[in-house]
């Protein structure tokens, strides 16, 4: 049993989906998310800065006494998870090996889908784990970098013109190729689940990076007895590096539930 809190973090929005699904498996747990807005995209940008941006997020994450820290992004899981592991003491988990590991169970017809930012599809490493888990997939992949400024701005609902017509850009060589399996490499692209799922069809499995991630550190603190014994609920509180209202209105709509009161603007630059 252990009460302290786990951190999570993100370039921005998208590591909601892992506090989303965290939240349905562990309802005990406090979290406290941090979220970069003010520097986002990471995707588009090199590793080394990347790397330096992962280190001052984690450095205001552990301004908390945190039992795990999870990094809720695609893009710095697969540059900067074997560095944040070693340099900090507790479990750092990424959202990359349980997506990669569900995605390579899941396909039948051995075609799988990856999309996610530039960073991500350049680093190879969704295709080595993939293929380490089995090796007869093909792995077909794809960059999207509009989709992350259009879900910071709100545009990934069905119906809104905008994103269905970038969807149908990005993923239409996929659909042709007939993966049966889709990776939503990049922990934002669940909250475009919908306009997805429906682009690709019924026939299509999509893999959610952040909640395969949630899955894998939910069984980390049950395998090592560090639950929390909150039965009335968690508390969780949430730091943007840029201006709390446009987190906290997205936010809202995303979580279902009201954050306005629980967030906080940091200056990242400090740490
Ligand atoms: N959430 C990030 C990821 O999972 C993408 C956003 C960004 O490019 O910063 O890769």
């Amino acid at each position: 049993m252990d009460k302290r809190p786990i951190g999570v973090f993100d370039s921005g929005l998208g590591g909601l989906t892992t506090v989303r699904e965290l939240c349905h498996l562990l309802p005990g747990e406090d979290i406290v998310y941090f979220g970069d807005t003010g520097r986002v995209p990471y995707g588009s940008r090199s590793a080394e800065t990347i790397v330096k941006y992962a280190r001052q997020d984690v450095a205001f994450l552990r301004t908390f006494d945190l039992k795990a820290i999870v990094i809720a992004c695609g893009t710095v899981s697969t540059t900067s998870l074997d560095i944040l592991s070693q340099e900090n003491p507790m479990p750092v988990l990424g959202v990359v090996v349980p997506a990669a590991q569900a995605a390579a169970r899941t396909t039948k017809n051995g075609k799988i889908g990856l999309i996610g930012t530039q960073a991500t599809i350049r680093s190879g490493a969704y295709e080595r784990l993939i293929h380490s888990a089995n090796p007869d997939a093909q792995v077909l992949s794809r960059a999207c970098p509009l989709f992350v400024p259009l879900v910071e701005n709100g545009r990934f609902r069905r119906g809104d013109i905008v994103i269905e017509t970038v969807v149908s850009e990005y993923l239409a060589p996929l659909k042709e190729a007939g993966v049966d399996t889709l990776v939503l490499g990049c922990t934002h692209y669940p909250l475009l689940e919908g306009v997805i799922a429906a682009y690709m069809g019924p026939d299509v499995q999509l893999i959610n990076a952040g909640a395969e991630g949630a899955r894998a550190v939910a069984g980390m603190l049950e395998q090592t007895d560090a639950l929390a014994p909150n039965p009335s609920g968690g508390t969780y509180r949430y730091f943007v590096s840029d201006r709390q209202e446009d987190f906290s209105r997205l936010a809202s709509i995303f979580l279902g539930w009201d954050v306005t009161e629980a967030v906080g603007q940091v200056d990242i630059s400090q740490y």
